[in-house]
């Protein structure tokens, strides 16, 4: 957010590259959760295990890294450009989700759920990654060329992650 103070010009940029850079470092940290158990399945070695150990802090890592884009995205979206319903109601079902996850990322709550906090775990990181997704393959084919690179990137990386986790669950079965 720093950063998109420093180089936007004028508030309405300020915010957009605020919303923008806020996704973009959670995005990472999403990665991490999304394939540590993955990577150790894969991998397993003294970094894995460690990354498989704090999966839980990295989750809460990331829905502090995505309320950090919430603060910046409200205010592009209600001072400068508002957006049409399907995106607020999309992007809305994923941050209720983040939150129902980060409250129920502990073990009173593991215990008190049994299966359905797998179901929710499972199913809510799965929408993250899929409106990760979708965000950056519509950038990838943006009618404003200025978008391609990062869509261009980080869409295969999401997709390349998906086969990951699906070839450690099924391939190697
Ligand atoms: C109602 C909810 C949401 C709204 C209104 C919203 C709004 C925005 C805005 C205004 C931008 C900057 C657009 C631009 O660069 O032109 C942005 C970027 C982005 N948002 Fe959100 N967002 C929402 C929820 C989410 C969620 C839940 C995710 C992921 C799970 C997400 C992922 C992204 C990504 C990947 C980018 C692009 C970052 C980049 O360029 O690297 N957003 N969003």
């Amino acid at each position: 957010m720093a950063a998109a103070l420093v180089a936007g010009q004028g508030a309405p940029q300020e915010a957009l590259l605020a919303a923008r850079w806020t996704a973009r470092t959670a995005a990472p940290v999403f990665l991490v959760a999304y394939l540590a158990s993955t990577l150790w399945r894969l991998w397993p070695g003294a970094l894995t295990a460690a990354l498989l150990k704090r999966r839980r802090q990295w989750g809460l890592g990331f829905a502090l890294a995505h309320s950090i884009h919430l603060a910046a995205l409200l205010v592009n979206i209600i001072a400068f450009r508002p957006r049409p319903a399907a995106t607020l109601i999309g992007g809305g079902l994923a941050y209720a989700l983040i939150y129902l996850m980060a409250l129920t990322s502990n073990d009173a709550s593991q215990r008190l759920l049994g299966r359905w906090w797998k179901w929710l775990h499972r199913i809510g990181i799965h929408y993250i990654w899929l409106i990760f997704t979708i965000s950056y393959a519509s950038r990838a084919v943006h009618a404003d060329p200025a978008y391609h690179v990062e869509g261009r990137i980080l869409a295969p990386l999401f997709l390349a992650a998906l086969g990951l986790r699906l070839y450690a669950r099924l391939g190697r079965r």
